[in-house]
């Protein structure tokens, strides 16, 4: 099958999987819409990414959530939804503007009362929140930055327990990782061999499909 075959049915594959599992759904389209018409970077994860991640934290019975990298809140969104009544989120976004319009999007899908989006760069955040025994949290989600994924792995386990989930968007940036060739990359592939050695973590990176190859890397705490 040449390249753009191969193209064509994964894509197909995964409109066939969004129709079947990620149906529309009124709140997360005006989140989207409003993302756009506010000139946010179109780079949320995907409808089955969130699907997968609503899943996993499901699965993971996570009471209490963390996210590097807001954005729009589209991931957010999904996160938030599987957590219980008493759950609660915390998302933490370096641009001010695309915090204000994540708490539109929180608030529009009823999820204000559980979500709290923090601004700032990650990393200081992080290291406040470890400072002051913010922790433990059953599920963090890593999406923002790439150069300092590493960082941030580091900050999360400080901040996790055994038996959380640590997540983290874009692992295989389109195979950017096989052979870096900027920082991003290389930070990313760096967060990959950390997950894959150390002994605090059982890992594996997923693959998915979007309009490129890229992935979700899903890691337990020991
Ligand atoms: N999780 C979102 C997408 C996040 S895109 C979703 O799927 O819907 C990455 C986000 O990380 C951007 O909003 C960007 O502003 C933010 N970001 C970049 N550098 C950051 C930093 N140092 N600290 C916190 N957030 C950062
Ligand atoms: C970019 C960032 C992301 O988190 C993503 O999922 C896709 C692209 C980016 O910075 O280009
Ligand atoms: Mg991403």
């Amino acid at each position: 099958m040449d390249r753009n075959n191969l193209k064509n049915l994964l894509s197909r594959i995964d409109s066939y999987v969004e129709g079947l599992f990620a149906p529309s759904d009124p709140a997360l389209e005006v989140a989207l819409h409003r993302a756009r018409r506010a000139g946010l970077p179109e780079i949320h994860v995907s409808p089955n990414e969130g699907r997968l991640l609503q899943l996993l934290a499901q699965i993971a019975g996570a009471k209490r959530i963390l996210e590097v990298g807001t954005l729009g809140g589209y991931s957010t969104i999904h996160l938030a939804r599987a957590l219980p009544e008493d759950g609660a989120l915390v998302s933490l976004e370096l641009d001010e503007r695309y915090a204000a319009v994540a708490r539109e999007n929180i608030v529009g899908a009823g999820l204000g009362d559980k979500v709290e989006v923090r601004v700032g760069d990650g990393r200081g955040l992080l290291a406040e929140m470890v400072e002051n025994d913010a922790g433990p949290f059953d599920l963090i989600f890593i999406d923002a930055d790439k150069v300092s994924y590493p960082e941030y792995l580091e900050w999360s386990l400080r901040l996790s327990q055994p038996g959380s989930l640590i997540l983290a968007d874009n692992a295989i940036r389109g195979g950017s990782v096989l052979d870096p060739e900027d920082e991003s990359a290389r930070a990313t592939r760096e967060f990959n061999e950390t997950l894959a050695k150390d002994v605090r973590l059982s890992a594996l990176i997923l693959p998915l499909i979007r309009e490129r190859v890229d992935g979700l890397a899903i890691a337990r705490v020991l």
